[in-house]
């Protein structure tokens, strides 16, 4: 399937966990595989040309989980980012980390660190991994920023300071794992993205079904706002209207 893909997708990672408990294995192995099959989705972004991934891989919510799942997800990121960097900086591609540092441990924060520094030059795609990330958290800390400068409140300003303020918001937003929900993602970003649910739990989405995505995010029309024939209209008639 070929459609021309948006320049910046963002995914809700989500059924790792019932994709390991429905093979009898523990919620960790979930995780484990789906770092593998966000590997293969940065390779076919790359491959497709997309601008940006940013991805949520763990919610400012998820501190709630049980104690072992949160220390094993902790200890896969660290070995996840010294075992894929060199295959990123291979494939140009920038690691970016958005969410709150200060919570995570100096293990965490260093590995985030290093590999954000290792993959600085890259410039085929921007990934973003939320990691420790909240859309309310994402605003009130853009709206912290802006207050401790004395900086008016505005949209513009705001948006400049949130997490995602220096690329372009998502035009696609796709969650995996069957839930209709945002979660506390990208709240202030996703005002006019295109929604996707599908039911593939999170490590069995492959570029079949990210091609399905981008396919079905190409039939849909993009309105602002505006209507149908404004959108069809000429320029010129676009301003006389
Ligand atoms: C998403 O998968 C990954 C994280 C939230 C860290 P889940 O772990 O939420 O998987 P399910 O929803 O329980 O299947
Ligand atoms: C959202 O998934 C967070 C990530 C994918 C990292 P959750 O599994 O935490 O979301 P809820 O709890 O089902 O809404
Ligand atoms: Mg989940």
């Amino acid at each position: 399937m070929k459609s021309t893909a948006p320049n910046h997708i963002a995914i809700v990672m989500d059924g790792n966990g019932r994709w390991a408990t429905r093979r009898f294995l523990p919620r960790v192995a979930g995780h484990k595989s789906g770092v593998d099959s966000l590997r293969r989705c940065v390779r076919a972004c790359v491959v497709r040309g997309v601008a940006v991934l940013t991805v949520f891989a763990f919610s400012s919510e998820n501190w709630n989980r049980p104690k072992d799942e949160v220390s094993g997800l902790m200890e896969l990121l660290v070995r996840a980012l010294s075992r894929e960097v060199p295959q990123l900086v291979a494939d140009g591609v920038r690691l970016h980390f958005l969410g709150e540092r200060g919570a995570l441990s100096g293990a965490v924060r260093a590995g985030l660190e290093r590999a954000e520094a290792a993959t600085a030059a890259n410039t085929s795609l921007i990934l973003n991994v939320c990691f420790n990330y909240g859309g309310r958290w994402d605003i009130v800390q853009a709206a912290n920023a802006l207050a401790e400068r004395g900086e008016a409140i505005n949209e513009q300003s705001l948006g400049a300071a949130m997490q995602l303020g220096q690329v372009p918001e998502p035009d696609l937003i796709i969650r995996t794992g069957g839930e209709q929900r945002i979660s506390n993602f990208l709240l202030w970003q996703a005002a006019y993205s295109e929604l996707y649910f599908c039911d593939t739990l999170w490590p069995e989405f492959d570029e079949k079904a990210l091609d399905t995505a981008i396919a079905e995010y190409g039939q849909r029309e993009r309105r602002f706002g505006k209507t149908s024939d404004q959108l069809r209209a000429p320029a010129t008639s676009q301003q006389a209207a």
